[in-house]
C-alpha cells in the first residue's frame, strides 16, 4: 500500500482575506464542494492506500481531524508542528514516521492546495512513479508549462528509465532542477520547451528520503529526528517536540531536489492547478459568457472577466474589468486581476501595521 502524506502546513496569504492565519485556505472548499484538504485525501483514498499522514500545524489540529472524519478518513497519523519550519522538516517528519515501521512503503507527498481536474490521469501516473520510488528515486509529477511562471520549481528532463513504464506512463530521470527562477530564466525554460513545472507532489520511499536528507540537508533531518524521539503520541495524533523549531526553515526543493541525483519525472497531463492566488482561482472557476466568475451571492452589469465572491451579504459590481472582489464577514478586497500575486504585500503590510 502506498502511503498518503498530506502537507497541509501552509499559510495561503495571497487568498487573503478568505485564508488566514487560523483558518488557511487548505480548510476551505475552494474549488469544489469539499475542503481542499479533503478533495486532497479523496485522491489518495482505496485499496491501494494506506490511510493517510497529515503533517499541519499544532493550532490546526481540531480543524484537520473534524475534517478527516467528515470524509470517513479516520485511522491515520496527525502529525503536529509546534511551529512551521517549511516543507523540508515536515517532509522530514513524515518519513520518520513512516520509516519506523514501513521503510520500504512509497509514500506519496501530496500538497494539500492543488486542483486536479483528471484525478484517473493522476493515478495512472502514479503507477510509474511509484516503480521508479520502488527503485530508489524521488519522483515528481511534471506538468508542461503554459507561461513563464516564477513560483514554481522547473525540470529538466534527461534519459527515460527502464523498467517504470505503467499506467500509461513512464518515469525519466532528472537532468537538473530549477526551484524558483528569475522571470528572465524562467522565459527562457519556457521557450526552450525542454522542461517541465513540478507539480508539488513527491513518491519516494521512507529508506530514500532519509538517505537523501542525511547526504543533502542533515541539520533539518537532525533536529527532526530530535523531535521525533521526544514526541507525545496520543490516539493518532504526533505532537512534534520542542526541537523542531531548531530546525533550519527551507522547502524541500531546494534542500533535496535541486541537490539530489535521484530525481526522477513522470510528464502527465492530470488537469493540475496550484490555487495559490485569486488569479488561479478565477483559472479554474467556471465562468459566463462574459469571462466572470461568480461565488455567493453577488450581481454584476456589464462586468467582464472578473472573480467576485461573497461569503454573505449581496457584492454588486457595474462596469469593471479583469476585477477581484472577495468580501468575507470581516474585511473585503479589491484588486486587478493581474495584480492578484501582490496580496501577499497587502499582507505582509497588515502585519507589520499590527
Ligand atoms: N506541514 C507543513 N509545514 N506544510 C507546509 C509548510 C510547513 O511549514 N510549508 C508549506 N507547507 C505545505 C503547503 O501547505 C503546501 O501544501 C506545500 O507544503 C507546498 O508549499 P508551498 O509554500 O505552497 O510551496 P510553493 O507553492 O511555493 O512551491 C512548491 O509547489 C509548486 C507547485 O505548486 C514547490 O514544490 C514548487 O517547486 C512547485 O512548482
Ligand atoms: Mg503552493
Amino acid at each position: 500500500q502506498i502511503v498518503p502524506v498530506i502537507l497541509s502546513g501552509g499559510t495561503g496569504t495571497r487568498l487573503w482575506p478568505l485564508s488566514r492565519e487560523g483558518y488557511p485556505k487548505q480548510f476551505w472548499p475552494l474549488a469544489a464542494g469539499r475542503t481542499m484538504l479533503q478533495e486532497t485525501s479523496w485522491r489518495a483514498t482505496g485499496p491501494g492506500f494506506a490511510p493517510p499522514v497529515v503533517v499541519c500545524s499544532e493550532s490546526h489540529r481540531f480543524l484537520v481531524a473534524e475534517q478527516l472524519r467528515e470524509i470517513g478518513q479516520e485511522g491515520g497519523q496527525v502529525v503536529l508542528e509546534p511551529v512551521a519550519r517549511n516543507s523540508a522538516a515536515a517532509i522530514a517528519a513524515a518519513a520518520l514516521l513512516v520509516g519506523e515501521h514501513r521503510p520500504d512503503a512509497v509514500m506519496w507527498i501530496l500538497a494539500a492546495d492543488h486542483a486536479i481536474k483528471d484525478v484517473p490521469a493522476l493515478l495512472g501516473a502514479l503507477e510509474a512513479a511509484a516503480a521508479a520510488a520502488r527503485a530508489g528515486r524521488i519522483v515528481t509529477f511534471g506538468i508542461r508549462p503554459t507561461h513563464p511562471e516564477t513560483g514554481y520549481g522547473y525540470i529538466e528532463t534527461g534519459a527515460a528509465l527502464p523498467g517504470t513504464e505503467a499506467g500509461g506512463h513512464a518515469a525519466q530521470a532528472v537532468a537538473r532542477f530549477l526551484e524558483k527562477p528569475d522571470a528572465a530564466k524562467a522565459a527562457d525554460l519556457v521557450a526552450g520547451g525542454r522542461h517541465l513545472w513540478n507539480s508539488g507532489m513527491f513518491v519516494a520511499t521512507a529508506r530514500t528520503l532519509l538517505e537523501e536528507f542525511e547526504a543533502h540537508a542533515p541539520s533539518v533531518l537532525a533536529a527532526v529526528r530530535e523531535a521525533v524521539a521526544d514526541a507525545s503520541r496520543d490516539l493518532g495524533f504526533v505532537r512534534l517536540g520542542k526541537g523542531f523549531a531548531a530546525a533550519p526553515s527551507i522547502s524541500v526543493d531546494y534542500a533535496i531536489m535541486e541537490r539530489t541525483a535521484l530525481a526522477a519525472v513522470v510528464p502527465c497531463d492530470p488537469g493540475w492547478s496550484d490555487v495559490g492566488s485569486w488569479g488561479s482561482m478565477w483559472d479554474i472557476t467556471p465562468k459566463d459568457a462574459a469571462g466572470n466568475a461568480t461565488v455567493g451571492p453577488v450581481a454584476l452589469v456589464d462586468a467582464r472577466n472578473c472573480f467576485v465572491r461573497s461569503e454573505g451579504i449581496l457584492a454588486g459590481v457595474v462596469g469593471l474589468e479583469d476585477v477581484v472582489l472577495v468580501v468575507t464577514d470581516d474585511a473585503v478586497l479589491a484588486c486587478r486581476r493581474d495584480r492578484a500575486q501582490d496580496v501577499k504585500l497587502l499582507v505582509e503590510k497588515l502585519k507589520a501595521e499590527k
